[in-house]
């Protein structure tokens, strides 16, 4: 197991999602936010898992556990790990029947070889640049050789203040996220070993997002 210490810019986030926990599980329950689109690259990852021996998913930033549902409900046995206790605390409370834990992406509770499928769902926008390998390196240590991964994220370029969304639900939290090209998440997971399947780009498709949305599916070995 890595002991890679987390920067402390992660702090920041931990406290932001801590702050903002009840909020986002009472807002986000569910997949009814996310485009058919974007469900679709979800649904072809459960199914590439769900058809596999010992079908288990990694939900890593899993939140409060929204898509662990999502993939439980598809066949997939799941494990979620986030960063924020508050998030855990919501996930736990919301899916009783499913396994979080506490843990950062940068250096995965988990040993290696234990998972068949990894998900970062809208995970690694909190990443900069400068983690970006490190979390792919975690990812792919902890994934089985022929193992699927999916990452989703916003894709672009540059840093957005996404405090604002926070701060109409009365929360004063300091928050930002990372746009990144697939180009770049692809190469990052290429380097781990992980070769990209397919990818989806898709532009905004309503007010809130500020960006175009980017899903990349990959395997290992
Ligand atoms: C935008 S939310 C997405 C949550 C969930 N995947 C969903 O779709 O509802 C980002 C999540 O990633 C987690 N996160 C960000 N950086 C992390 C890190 N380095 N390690 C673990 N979790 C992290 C945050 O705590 C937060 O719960």
């Amino acid at each position: 197991m890595p002991l890679t210490p987390d920067p402390m810019a992660y702090a920041e986030v931990r406290r932001a999602y801590d702050t903002v926990a009840a909020d986002y599980a009472a807002y986000l329950p569910d997949t009814r936010a996310e485009a058919r689109l974007d469900l679709a690259m979800v649904d072809a990852f459960a199914d590439a898992v769900s058809t596999g021996e010992d079908p288990i998913v990694l939900d890593a930033g899993c939140g409060a556990g929204r898509l662990s549902r999502y993939v439980a409900d598809r066949g997939c046995r799941t494990q979620g790990v986030d960063l924020s206790p508050g998030m855990i605390a919501m996930a736990r409370r919301d899916h009783p029947d499913l396994g979080f834990a506490v843990g950062s992406l940068t250096a995965l509770p988990f040993a290696r070889d234990r998972f068949a499928g990894v998900l970062l769902w809208y995970s690694i926008i909190h990443t900069p640049p400068s983690g970006l390998a490190q979390v792919c390196r975690e990812a792919a240590r902890v994934l089985r050789r022929g193992g699927h991964l999916l990452v989703g994220f916003q894709a672009g370029v540059g840093i957005r203040d996404v405090s604002a969304a926070y701060r109409g639900f009365g929360h004063e939290v300091r928050l930002e996220r990372y746009c990144y090209s697939p180009d770049t998440v692809a190469d990052h997971l290429e380097a781990t070993g992980l070769r990209e399947v397919s990818r989806l780009v898709r532009r905004s498709l309503t007010a809130h997002e500020r960006d175009d949305q980017a899903m990349l599916l990959a395997r290992l070995g």
